[in-house]
């Protein structure tokens, strides 16, 4: 992978998003990174849902309220942030999922931030505080709002990871705004149909919006820190769940893959539907392409979506 500097230092940092609800999102962050993993990466799953799918489905529900909700949330972080920089090490906030662990095998890592339920009590705290920009100093604290998942990871060694997959919730609130201000990179699930469509469109002006304010917003202050930008660039967009028959995805399902998405690219890999094989996996604790019961076809194709997301990223990177 490629070692430019980006948000994390030479980690990638790429958040998962769609405007839409169920189009695949936490499936797609959980399985590319337990792939990434188990090729020998170091990847950190950051649950920023307070739905909690990503985390639930590494963790039973008790694991996760005995363990992980009473000190280790990525509400936690949000919580004990402060503009002096006295938040918490981020990686006390890691865990390692062990039955995840155990399938990943030796060389790779695979580690979580958990969400809470109740992040979304923190969404609206950001939302009150980033109202706050009227005066100048007030306007620096409306950008150091977004940024504090930023700073999260800037809190992390450079070594500590190679990749760090956001799973967001399906809104353009705080918390994907905040992901986007951390973001090297922007990986855009949908569904081969009307409304991921729209979606996608939405998401995209909203994107485009938020990034002239935002930046704007930093030249007004004054800000010279690259970081204050946002600079994350969309990968492109992965059709999931997407019905097959036989070994090609349904006619009014492949028009809707090939029409023309205004220069966004089109991951050639799809996801195939699967209900059983998905809905099976998440109650097994961890991710389809770990999984020794699933089919060889539906692991070799999120192998190959996984080789296409690297290559996408040393493509993004160099452009
Ligand atoms: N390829 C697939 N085939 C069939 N079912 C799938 C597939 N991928 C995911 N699912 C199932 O669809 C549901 C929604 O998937 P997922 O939770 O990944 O979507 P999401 O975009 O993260 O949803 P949300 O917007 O609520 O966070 C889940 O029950 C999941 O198990
Ligand atoms: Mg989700």
């Amino acid at each position: 992978m490629a070692t430019h500097r980006g948000k994390g230092g030479t980690i990638k940092i790429v958040s998962v998003v769609n405007y839409k609800g169920g189009v695949g999102k936490t499936t797609l962050t959980a399985n590319i990174g337990a792939e990434m993993a188990r090729r020998g990466n170091r990847v950190l799953l950051v649950d920023l849902d307070p739905q909690a799918s990503l985390t639930l489905s590494f963790y039973h529900p008790e694991q996760w309220r005995e363990y992980l909700q009473p000190y280790r949330t990525i509400k936690h972080w949000f919580e004990g942030w402060s503009p002096e920089g006295h938040a918490r090490d981020p990686r006390e906030l890691v865990d390692t999922p062990a039955k995840a662990k155990f399938y990943v095998g030796g060389r790779g890592q695979l580690d979580v931030i958990a969400s809470d339920l109740t992040l979304s009590d923190v969404e609206e705290d950001l939302v009150v505080a980033a109202a706050r920009h009227g005066a100048a100093r007030e306007r620096h604290d409306h950008l150091r709002v977004f940024g504090r998942l930023r700073d999260a990871f800037r809190g992390l060694p450079p070594d500590a990871y190679e990749l760090v997959l956001i799973d967001c919730p399906p809104s353009f609130g705080m918390l994907t705004r905040s992901a986007l201000v951390a973001s090297d990179f922007v990986l855009i699930p949908a569904r081969p149909d009307e409304l991921s469509t729209v979606a996608i469109e939405h998401f995209m002006d909203r994107f485009h919006r938020f990034r002239i304010a935002y930046d704007d917003a930093a030249s007004k202050i004054g800000s010279l820190d690259p970081e204050d930008r946002v600079s994350a660039r969309i990968l492109g967009i992965v059709f999931t769940m997407v019905r097959f028959h036989g070994s090609v995805p349904i006619l009014v399902e492949q028009n809707f893959i090939n029409l023309p998405r205004a220069g966004i690219p089109v991951f050639e890999t799809v996801v195939r539907e699967s209900h059983s094989l998905y809905a099976d996996a998440a109650g097994q604790n961890i991710p389809m392409v770990l999984s020794e019961q699933a089919p060889d076809k539906n692991v070799a194709e999120m192998r190959t979506l996984v080789t296409q997301f690297v290559h996408r990223i040393g493509e993004v990177d160099h452009a």
